[in-house]
């Protein structure tokens, strides 16, 4: 039997071309190996997201997306987190193995109170339950599914380990092997993508390159890429240049062997550069925004695959909550 692989995508915002190398190639990759399983955590979103049209949004665009990255309804699983009950029944489960004290431990929640104490204020001002609560109803997700491995960028291990304790925590109390350990699959292969300024790309530093924007859109952002003031005679080096980081990520070895060649002869200026740039980007991303624009057109059929996806994640979603509950005397 295959080992299974699971992630989840939260719907807070419109995808980039950072997701889309940092996240969603690697996780999709996953499937050729694993049992994959995709889902939107559109429960986690909700801590964020309290505008219902905007939330609605969010979700269908990331569920399309990764539709339209690759994912394959059929040979996966892909649902809502919220199409599935039994995700928060095992979250309040859950609960009843975790202790305050690791849940003090979370970074964002941490954060939030830090900012508070900085400004003098009431260190619980604007926390929510929900934020405290997130590493739970995370470990729900991943442990309701017998997960193995859980591809996560850097900045979600401390999850992981989270969910590695409180899964512990019931086996041990049970003195039994209820609930499957995940362990976390880092995603490193790629570099930081660039964003528009040079710093990591990242839709909170509004440098961002959505993924799926109309052409012209796309073309105006390349335009906007910061750089230095080196004239169009000088000899460039490839390897400082954003704009040559960015092309390694959609043009052929041939291609950067040549551009690399130009930016170091000189007579190429930034704008070029820039332009050759937007045609590689432009030629990986047009088959996938007509993809986007037609499953975003298609209201009911990305309906009906999430609605399939529901029906196929239930059924092991329960065992686990069975042979928990029966573990615990709640049968
Ligand atoms: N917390 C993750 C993020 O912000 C999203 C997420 C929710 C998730 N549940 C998950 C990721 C379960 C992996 C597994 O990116």
């Amino acid at each position: 039997m295959k080992k299974v692989s699971l992630t989840g995508i939260k719907p807070t915002g419109s995808l980039h071309i950072g997701n889309y190398f940092g996240a969603i190639k690697p996780a999709l990759e996953l499937s050729k190996e694993y049992d994959a399983r995709y889902f939107i955590a559109d429960y986690h979103a909700l801590n964020q997201v309290k505008n219902p049209e905007e939330l609605e949004r969010c979700i269908r665009e990331v569920a399309a997306g990764w539709l339209a990255s690759g994912l394959d309804p059929e040979k996966v699983i892909f649902y809502r987190q919220s199409s599935i009950p039994e995700v928060f029944e095992l979250s309040t489960m859950l609960m009843a193995f975790t202790s305050k004290g690791l849940m003090n431990r979370a970074h964002a929640y941490k954060a939030a109170v830090q900012e508070n104490q900085d400004k003098g204020i009431d260190p619980d001002t604007g926390v929510n339950i929900g934020l405290f609560t997130y590493p739970i109803l995370m470990a729900a997700d991943i442990i309701l599914f017998n997960s193995d491995v859980v591809p996560v960028g850097k900045d979600q291990v401390q999850h992981i380990e989270m969910a590695q304790d409180i899964a512990q925590s019931v086996n041990a109390a049970y003195k039994t092997d209820v609930l499957k350990i995940p362990q976390a699959r880092i995603t490193e292969s790629v570099a930081v993508v660039p964003g528009l300024d040079g710093r990591k790309m990242s839709k909170s530093y509004d440098n961002a390159i959505p993924l799926f924007g109309p052409e012209d859109q796309l073309h105006k952002l390349i335009m906007k890429i910061v750089t230095n003031s080196q004239g169009v005679a000088e000899p460039k080096d490839p390897d400082v240049s954003q704009i040559f980081l960015l092309y390694k990520l959609f043009a052929s070895q041939e291609e950067q062997n040549s551009l690399a060649a130009r930016y170091r002869e000189g007579g190429m200026g930034w704008g070029e550069a820039k332009e050759e740039l937007f045609r590689v980007v432009n030629r990986e991303l047009s088959p996938l925004r007509e993809r986007f624009n037609a499953i975003m057109a298609d209201r009911e059929g990305l309906d009906n695959i999430l609605a399939r996806g529901a029906e196929k994640a239930r059924p092991i979603a329960d065992t686990t909550v069975k042979r928990f509950r029966k573990a615990a005397g709640i049968d």
